[in-house]
């Protein structure tokens, strides 16, 4: 039986393995969609590998009677010239594909040396802070342009037409129209302005004066603007606000007062002051043997802000209050010059990495 199936089977053996491999590789060949580093990877491996069909197909051709050596010789080589041409090509497509889309001529593969991270400002740091406790109350962040016009930084917030703030001394003016903010106060009209009702948003941002630096005043610094409006909004809804506040941000021994003072676009207007959290209170050189730290100002938003920014006064209430964000962090990493938060010195920088 073994020789009859040889008598039907006129061609070696090899000569049909070839055959078949041939034709496998060739439509390999013409179907393999080569368009991921994946797809290559598996047209590589498959085909041009040491464990690839063209080696299968060398292995074969060992075998092959010498005078059909000639034309298969041909043959196969073309054919791997083919396949290795094909995965050439693709291969630099792809990777060209890949550095116009992102690295260049940067080695994404190579290990990072030396590298430091950075660490968050310790203005951003307390800002953020302070941030995260208001949203947790349910405010929403809000933005203000830093570039004001007379309206939104001093007459919609009441102030009289010929009030001190207004004084060259205090404000940087940039033309007849503009000034750079004096306080993110500003941020509220803007907010209200909008008539969407109620409101309850915090306004962080950078405000300028126009005073002489020293260690205790610079000529920009930051506030963290507040602003809640609802119908039957009382003081006691703010100083219960600015407790939870001053408790979550200082501690849960935190305690709070309120004297009175005096802002054009609140009444009544207060100073906050929260009990001295490096003494407890006692009095120490921070406070001033005091007990106290003056932190914000505040106070019920004044109807005729209201009706300014088209908000019905008879209907609506609300409190504001505006924080300092440099003497808070002042006072928490105990900084003694304002200054050294804008030098940009690293020594100092680097101080809040462990933090930040
Ligand atoms: N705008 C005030 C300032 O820059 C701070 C302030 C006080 C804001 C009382 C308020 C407020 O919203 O109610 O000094």
């Amino acid at each position: 039986m073994a020789n009859a199936t040889l008598v039907f089977f006129p061609f070696p053996l090899s000569f049909v393995a070839m055959e078949s491999l041939i034709s496998k590789i060739e439509e390999i060949i013409a179907t393999a969609k080569l368009d991921t580093a994946d797809s290559l990877e598996k047209f590589r491996l498959d085909l041009l590998s040491r464990n690839g069909l063209f080696t299968e197909l060398f292995d074969q051709f060992k075998a092959v009677k010498p005078e059909e050596k000639k034309r298969f010789g041909a043959q196969i080589n073309q054919l791997k010239g083919r396949a290795e041409a094909i995965f050439k090509e693709k291969k630099e497509e792809l990777e060209g594909k890949n550095s116009n889309e992102s690295h260049g001529s940067i080695d994404p593969l190579l290990p990072l040396q030396n590298l430091k991270a950075g660490s968050r400002h310790p203005l951003r740091l307390v800002l953020e802070e302070m941030q995260d406790i208001f949203i947790r109350a349910g405010f929403v962040v809000e933005d203000g342009p830093e570039m004001e016009d007379d309206w939104h930084n001093f007459s919609a917030l009441n102030f009289p037409p010929n009030h001190p703030a207004r004084d060259m001394q205090d404000t940087f003016f940039l033309d007849e129209d503009f000034a750079l903010r004096t306080h993110t106060s500003s941020v509220q009209v803007r907010v209200m302005e909008r008539g969407e009702l109620p409101i309850r948003i915090i306004a962080p941002g950078r405000v300028y004066r126009n005073e002489a630096v020293s260690a205790r005043a610079n000529c920009f610094f930051h506030q963290v603007e507040g602003l809640y409006i609802d119908k039957g909004v009382s003081m006691a809804d703010m100083k219960q606000m600015l407790l939870y506040f001053s408790k979550e941000f200082f501690g849960q021994d935190a305690k709070i007062r309120l004297r009175p003072s005096y802002f054009p676009f609140t009444e009544p207007s207060a100073e906050m002051d929260v009990s001295c959290f490096l003494c407890g209170g006692k009095g120490c050189n921070v406070c001033k043997q005091t007990g106290w730290l003056e932190i914000m100002g505040c106070g019920m938003v004044d109807p005729a802000v209201l009706e300014s920014c088209g908000i019905d006064s008879e209907v609506y209430s609300g409190y504001a209050f505006g924080i300092g964000v440099e003497r808070i962090a002042m006072l928490k990493y105990d900084v003694k010059d304002l200054r050294t938060f804008f030098d940009n010195d690293i020594r100092f920088l680097n101080q809040f990495r462990a933090i930040g």
